[in-house]
């Protein structure tokens, strides 16, 4: 895509290069995110400048949407494939309905085969083992936030990362789930049996050659996911009986997808619970790679700073743990996976880039907006400029309570003591009224507002908390106001022109 976009900019393009190109846009796309489908947006206006004609609309699929991605690609495809088809009459369809597709995966069993059992075909970029897990809130806290610390092992030289960049995992089930799931399709007693797994065109390179169906329930397959349209519409051509095979094409179809979504999205019904809503339908195994998505990968902000401590790397994770409205028990398989990893684990992790890039030099001003576990990059973004010799550090840090979710306040405190981090704090229920971070920013515009106009100092936010985000900048305009005497919409604009030189950074997430 990269290589593509890059040669659609060139300035040597015709302007009618593509005049005989029909095309079709859909972006995958986050409603919450400022910049919603801009990607999606941008190829699209850049085909139709070259001359390109758009087959449909552009579609903008929106994770936001109830339905996912889905709620717009659905009725976009219906529109694509109706232009398709005037372009391309087919007086039959192509795959007629009743034919079970091929499955994507050969699984054979291997009985005796052992050698390389579970190896993969490319080695993980970095082992770390895990040394240190704690909670960091209070015990009556609601949330239970931790610290984790990973360390790589001795020989291994350790990797270089910046302050802001991510740590990325893949998580396993539960081993509860595992036995629940391998009960429910009936594979127990074939749990343990080698198995080879063929793929027909490529294969993930974390998926192993040979392995087990417990390695693959353990490590590969979603089973606590929830399933999508695509697991019904597959599931349905295996269904057990007439009633069942009708209910998974319903959830199939383009009609049944407020059913599906009652059904499965609001009460994030899992893969396990739903299989089990269908006893009469058996999971085939052939097409089980095709029917059950595999675990993604996880990022998360490095708390810790490499220049300070190369051999850990810190992570600052909530561990998701809720009772949806029909009181049943919800976890986030991630953070439940980390929770219950033992000391002394290795696991295989990588590292990507942030968003959040910090001044090279020491001089600029870093102004660090993160209520929340947004503290976590600045955790990294503080130690890295200690080390540094910085000492213009801003950050203001929100949570609940003094005493009960002020994360890391003792290693904060003694910063402030030597005199390497400004800490403003809101503490939104320690009174009777909220204090948030905006707060605290406004009220200190005319400390804030000189490191911003004089000291071209960089403004970061990031957190969670869905308005935060909104709020905050809102607060910056309220000081560019304010100490600026500029007009509301000046200030406005002088923000916007801040984030387009990249001095004022976002990184929020849901
Ligand atoms: P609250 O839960 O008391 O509303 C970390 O989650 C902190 O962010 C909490 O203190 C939370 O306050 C606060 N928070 C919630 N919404 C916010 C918003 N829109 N702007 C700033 N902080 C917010």
């Amino acid at each position: 895509m990269k290589k593509l976009w890059r040669f659609l900019l060139r300035k040597s393009i015709p302007a009618d290069a593509l005049s005989t190109l029909s095309f079709a846009v859909f972006g995958l796309g986050d409603s919450s995110y400022r910049k919603f489908n801009f990607p999606a947006k941008r190829l699209f206006r850049r085909l139709l400048q070259l001359g390109g004609s758009p087959l449909v609309p552009r579609g903008d699929g929106d994770d936001q949407h109830y339905l996912g991605l889905d709620g717009a690609l659905d009725p976009w495809l219906e529109e694509l494939w109706g232009e398709l088809m005037k372009t391309y009459p087919m007086s039959e369809p192509v795959i007629p309905d009743s034919v079970t597709p091929d499955p994507t995966f050969a699984i054979e069993f291997a009985d005796g085969c052992t050698e390389n059992l579970h190896a993969t075909a490319s080695e993980p970029e970095h082992l770390v083992r895990l040394a240190l897990a704690e909670r960091i809130t209070a015990e009556e806290h609601f949330q239970d936030v931790r610290h984790f610390r990973f360390e790589f092992d001795g020989e291994n030289e350790p990797p270089c990362w910046n302050p802001g960049d991510c740590l990325v995992v893949r998580p396993s089930n539960q081993a509860s789930d595992v036995a629940e799931f391998l009960d429910l399709v009936q594979w127990t007693k074939d749990a343990d049996r080698p198995i080879r797994v063929t793929a027909r065109s490529t294969a993930p390179p974390w998926l192993p050659r040979l392995t087990t169906l417990r390695w693959l329930c353990t490590n590969y397959l979603g089973i606590a996911m929830v399933p999508r349209r695509s697991f019904f519409e597959l599931l349905a051509y295996f269904g057990g009986s007439d009633d069942e095979k009708e209910k998974l094409m319903e959830f199939a179809s383009t009609q049944g997808q407020d059913d599906l979504h009652a059904y499965c999205m609001r009460p994030r019904r899992t893969i396990i619970e739903t299989l089990g809503d269908f006893p009469k339908t058996r999971l085939p195994l052939s097409h089980v790679l095709d029917i059950v998505p595999s675990i993604a990968e996880r990022s998360f902000s490095i708390s810790s700073a490499a220049a300070v401590t190369p051999r850990s790397v810190d992570l600052t994770v909530a561990i998701v743990d809720y009772k949806t409205r029909m009181f049943r028990r919800r976890v986030g398989l991630c953070t439940q996976w980390l929770k219950h990893m033992q000391i002394s684990i290795e696991v295989p992790v990588r590292f990507t880039k942030g968003t959040m890039v910090l001044p090279g030099d020491t001089e600029t001003p870093v102004i660090m907006v993160g209520p929340g576990t947004g503290i976590a990059a600045f955790m990294a973004f503080i130690r890295h400029r200690r080390h540094q010799g910085a000492t213009a550090n801003y950050l203001f840090f929100g949570c609940r309570g003094h005493d009960t979710d002020f994360f890391y306040r003792e290693e904060l405190e003694s910063y402030m003591g030597d005199g390497s981090l400004n800490l403003f704090c809101a503490f939104s229920r320690d009174q009777d009224h909220k204090v948030y971070v905006q707060d605290r920013i406004r009220e200190q515009a005319v400390t804030l507002w000189p490191l911003i106009s004089e000291r071209g100092a960089v403004v970061y936010v990031s957190g969670n908390a869905k308005q935060m985000p909104d709020d905050v900048r809102q607060a910056f305009v309220d000081v560019v106001c304010g100490q600026g005497h500029v007009d509301e919409s000046e200030a406005e604009q002088f923000i916007e022109n801040m984030v387009k030189t990249r001095l004022y950074q976002e990184e929020c997430w849901e």
